[in-house]
């Protein structure tokens, strides 16, 4: 199927070859087989450094960013480097809109997160109550450094005209997650420990908290057609989150994990380890009525083909 928007755009997708940029990368082919897609990989463009970014648009001449690039990873990988966190997101972010306004780039689609918002936010989480009050404290470097780029947005829209938008989605996950239990996020590493406790006949798995705080996911492949939609559709600085509606507590989460993976041990709670934020549930009604998208993929269809992918793929994973 091809989409007229596409046609004759060249786009950068920065981190383009990650888990969402690599969906992301084919949802777009499947959109429009011939448009010119520009990945530029950390090990030739460090997207943290000025020449370099500036090297990127000469390179590939780009009109469209998708800025996918960060430095992420789950609560544990988060509160161990909170300064690199905080840096390389902000650095990246920051440079990279600047270099593509000075370029005369046409559309400039960034990732936030929702790890941005105040801890203590009413749920579910309207994007108006963002600037309420300090992030949660172990993911505040990176959801601030990433929330300063929606006051850069909204100035470079007002100064300049600059069209960038800026999505916030939830919690991510689906085929090709980071399954290295120092740095993935919940969903893996609760899939990982269940397989691989019922392959050795471990009669438990440790789970870090308390259990009790709730999450909302999104399936990477919704999450790529809901930044499409907002790229072609939506022209405007004011965030819009993306997620799925459907919230699940981390106790919930990992007794379904358990039965799908088919461990029939007990899940012991270490709660030495932090919880993270007290809820998360996202007032999704924004992307509705501004670009017409909502997420498709039924939770339990989602974990499914996420459980399927690892156990297809673990052995080349962890050679
Ligand atoms: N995963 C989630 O649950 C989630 C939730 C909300 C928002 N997001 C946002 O979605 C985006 C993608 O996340 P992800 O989970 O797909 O992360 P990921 O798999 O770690 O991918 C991030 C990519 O960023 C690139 N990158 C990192 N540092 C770079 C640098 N200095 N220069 C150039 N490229 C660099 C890496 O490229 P190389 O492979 O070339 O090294 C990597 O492929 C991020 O902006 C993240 O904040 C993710």
């Amino acid at each position: 199927m091809t989409y007229d928007y596409w046609t004759d755009k060249t786009v950068m997708v920065t981190g383009g070859a990650g888990f969402l940029g690599s969906h992301f990368v084919e949802e777009l082919r499947h959109r429009n087989d011939a448009v010119e897609i520009f990945v530029p990989r950390s090990d030739e463009y460090d997207l943290r450094n000025r020449d370099e970014i500036q090297r990127a648009f000469e390179d590939s001449g780009a009109d469209t960013v998708i800025h996918l690039a960060a430095t992420v990873g789950g609560i544990g990988a988060n509160a161990a480097n909170p300064g690199r966190y905080f840096y390389d997101n902000a650095i990246m972010g920051v440079e990279l809109l600047e270099q593509a306004r000075q370029y005369g780039v046409d559309k400039f689609s960034i990732l936030g997160t929702i790890c941005a918002y105040p801890k203590h936010t009413e749920v579910p989480f309207s994007e108006e109550d963002l600037f309420d009050g300090y992030p949660e404290e172990t993911n505040a470097p990176y959801g601030i450094a990433k929330k300063a780029l929606l006051t850069q947005s909204k100035a470079y829209r007002e100064q300049w005209g600059f069209n960038s938008i800026y999505l916030l989605p939830v919690n991510l996950y689906g085929p090709r997650d980071d399954f290295d239990l120092e740095t993935s996020h919940v969903i893996p590493a609760i899939i990982r420990k269940c397989i691989e406790a019922r392959e050795r006949g471990d009669d438990t798995i440790t789970a870090w908290g308390t259990g009790e705080p709730t999450r909302e996911f999104l399936y990477v492949e919704d999450a790529a057609d809901g930044i499409l939609d907002a790229t072609e559709r939506y022209d405007s600085s004011d965030p819009v989150n993306l997620g799925s509606g459907e919230e699940i507590s981390i106790r919930g989460l990992v007794n379904m994990i358990a039965e799908m993976t088919d461990f029939g041990g007990d899940i012991e709670w270490d709660t030495s380890k932090p919880d993270g934020q007290p809820r998360r549930k996202l007032d999704t009604s924004r992307a509705k009525t501004r670009f017409d998208w909502e997420a498709s993929t039924r939770f339990r269809e989602g974990l499914k083909e996420t459980i399927e992918w690892y156990e297809a793929n673990r052995d080349d994973l962890h050679e």
